[in-house]
């Protein structure tokens, strides 16, 4: 069940079942020679679907702009300032809170956005910390998941990929999408083969160190086969630790 596909009279009936409700997060980024500029949206986006149409969870509209401030010298990227994405979190919530929404699961598909999304978490929280009494009247519940840390998720990738998985511009990831829009596949040769590794700072610095967006990867093994298999096991380990999460026990 999808929010922005629902009615305001079903988001109501289900409330009445669940105050649970799971918010892709992503970004739109390079991601390599042939790796789309949503592929860290999409690739949350299309898990959660697909555990929505099977479990009847309601998947929140996608939150698609991260922290891609490193990514701004490749044509296409998008970014929010951390100080930002903070506070449109912050009203996301708010907004969830006031229609009686309590336990609210960030699925995320960007590395970038991690420190970022801990810091909207305290901030939300520091408003019940900082009442008076100190009664944190109403209850709410965050959680964070990456959607490669899903039990079972990282082996499945390791073993598709035991070289060249890297860690930005994927093979895991770029095949999540190309399962979800087969039209998009690309055929593009890879060189080097592997992309190299090193630490990330800015815009520049980044372009002079991957000059073609990739880092570690060789993301010319994806295919839709595999997509397939990890949006499925994904999806399934999504719908168990988002019950979990729900029944105040994860
Ligand atoms: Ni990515």
């Amino acid at each position: 069940m999808q929010l922005h596909q629902s009615t305001w009279a079903e988001v109501e009936a289900y409330l009445e079942g669940s105050k649970g409700i799971v918010v892709p997060i992503g970004s739109t980024e390079q991601h390599g020679p042939n790796g789309l500029l949503g592929t860290d949206a999409i690739c949350p986006e299309v898990i959660a679907k697909h555990a929505g149409d099977e479990s009847g969870i309601l998947v929140g509209p996608t939150f698609n702009v991260g922290i891609a401030q490193h990514h701004m010298g490749f044509k296409g990227t998008l970014t929010l300032r951390p100080s930002t994405m903070i506070a449109a979190m912050y009203d996301w919530v708010a907004s969830l809170r006031r229609h009686g929404f309590e336990s609210i699961y960030w699925l995320n598909g960007h590395g970038g956005n991690i420190a970022t999304i801990n810091a909207a978490f305290a901030e939300i929280y520091s408003d019940g910390s900082l009442e008076l009494d100190g009664s944190n009247a109403v209850p709410l519940k965050l959680k964070l998941m990456n959607w490669w840390e899903l039990p079972g998720i990282m082996k499945l990738c390791e073993k598709m990929y035991p070289k060249g998985h890297g860690s930005h511009a994927t093979p895991s990831e770029v095949s999540v999408t190309y399962y979800a829009y087969p039209d998009a596949v690309k055929d593009v040769e890879m060189s080097p083969k592997i992309a190299p590794v090193g630490p990330i700072r800015d815009a520049a610095d980044y372009r002079r160190r991957f000059p073609d967006g990739r880092i570690g990867s060789d993301p010319s093994q994806a295919n839709i086969e595999d997509g397939e298999k990890l949006v499925k096991a994904a999806a399934k380990a999504l719908a168990q630790d988002f019950g979990k999460f729900c029944a105040r026990e994860g």
